[in-house]
């Protein structure tokens, strides 16, 4: 599986740091290719010269190797790697990565990698439960980053608890396995819908709603990382798509959503129904700005939307997975479990605006997941895009199960 792979390992300052040598020899074993990038602090732990003689290239520590104006890319570098492991990563490091803070080359080259991250912590138990260490690593995790979780053992402090590094045969392991099965979504084609809609009343005015697209956005980006083949239909919002097998549609109504869910779904494998579609339009379009009038009240007429869900829940086929969403303020689980039934979802995740932290506008969420047996999984806060990893295994585990039972 590491068979002809490009692989960045980054080394950090931590006694740890001499696993790195067994984790190159691993790695250069099983046909990696391992470039070394290391911090100031690293070589402390460990000599560049026993690190470049493992992965017979040069370590690169510094921007400048030579005072001749040539510099090391880390841009090049980043977008060279199919992976980069950084362990051990010191709490510095993994503050540093969290946020943004540039100032070495091997936070650099992090911030231009567009490959998946792995992150192997190494530190003293106090310095790991902390929670300024643990918040940094949500925040890693959020960003789609890899955390290799630290054993428990007696420490470089002589301390025992939770904080030693991860050994390199391990880490092989969490490799080997995410090249194997990282792509479970592959040929699955996914319809997403995502963001608000809006309703014209007349040619400077709509009727909307607070939603971000953040959640379904997210969603998006955690299909295609597993392979799938994405269309995400997006009210309108202010976010871009990163990946490239996202293929978006940008709509404004309720009604163009309808159209164009309806028309890419009985080609989909899996639909997830993320927008926050306005239940309700204007029955008429004025063609001309309204103007105020004398009297003190307005009233608009609003005709119904199509419900997209339950459309999509009457056309669905056997073997096709629908997932849909509930933000609900009261009796959560009754009116959640009640929309999963009407719109013949598969399941259903449920988000309270009683919640701190959950629904729209943040980037945080909070959810539960109904399924149709009935069972519910609560999950805690996490950033949307953690909380879209955890739907996407729950999609993942549910279209396995669907095609032991149906042929597509
Ligand atoms: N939905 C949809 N089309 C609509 C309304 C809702 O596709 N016209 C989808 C949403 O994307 C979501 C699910 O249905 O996945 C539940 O949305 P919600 O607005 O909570 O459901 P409603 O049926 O409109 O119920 P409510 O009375 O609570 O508004």
């Amino acid at each position: 599986m590491l068979q002809g792979k490009k692989i960045i390992l980054g080394i950090t300052g931590s006694i740890a740091a001499y696993k790195a040598a067994y984790l190159i020899r691993g790695l250069v074993k099983k046909g990696a290719e391992v470039q070394v990038v290391i911090t100031p602090a690293g070589k402390e732990f460990i000599t560049p010269i026993t690190l470049s003689a493992l992965s017979s290239h040069p370590v690169i520590s510094e921007f400048f190797s030579n005072r001749d104006g040539s510099w090391h890319s880390h841009v090049d570098l980043g977008l060279w790697a199919d992976a980069m492991v950084i362990a051990p990563a010191t709490a510095s490091t993994i503050g540093k990565m969290a946020h943004g803070i540039a100032d070495n080359m091997l936070v650099t080259t992090y911030l231009s990698c567009k490959a998946p991250v792995f992150i192997a912590p190494a530190m003293d138990l106090d310095m790991f439960a902390h929670p300024a260490t643990q918040q940094n690593l949500e925040i890693l995790k959020g960003f789609g980053n890899y955390i290799i979780e630290p054993g428990e053992g007696e420490l470089a402090s002589h301390l025992v608890g939770k904080g030693r590094m991860e050994e390199p045969d391990k880490i092989l392991e969490v490799l080997e396995d995410f090249f194997s099965s990282g792509q479970e979504l592959q040929k699955k084609k996914i319809v997403i819908t995502a963001g608000p809609t809006y309703e014209k009343i007349d040619p400077v005015r709509f009727i909307g709603n607070y939603s971000s697209g953040k959640m379904g956005f997210a969603l998006a980006e955690a299909c295609a990382k597993r392979g799938a083949d994405v269309t995400l239909i997006t009210g309108p919002v202010s976010l871009s798509t990163i990946h490239p097998h996202i293929h978006r549609i940008d709509v404004e109504s309720a009604e163009e959503m309808y159209g164009m869910a309806m028309q890419l779904f009985p080609q989909a494998d899996a639909g997830i129904l993320c927008a926050a579609v306005a239940d309700y339009r204007p029955a008429v379009v004025a063609d001309k700005k309204i103007k105020r009038e004398s009297n003190e009240n307005m009233t608009l007429e609003l005709t119904a939307n199509p419900d997209i869900a339950a459309s999509m829940g009457a056309i669905k086929k056997p073997h096709q997975v629908l997932v849909g969403f509930a933000l609900e303020t009261n009796d959560e689980l009754t009116h959640a479990t009640d929309k999963l039934n009407r719109k013949n979802l598969d399941f259903i995740v449920l988000n309270s605006l009683r919640e701190e932290g959950a629904g729209f506008r943040g980037d945080t969420n909070k959810i539960s997941i109904i399924d149709a047996n009935g069972n519910v999984k609560e999950f805690s806060l996490q950033l949307k895009t953690a909380v879209a990893e955890d739907i996407i295994d729950h999609l993942v585990v549910t279209l396995k199960n669907k095609s032991v039972l149906f042929e597509a």
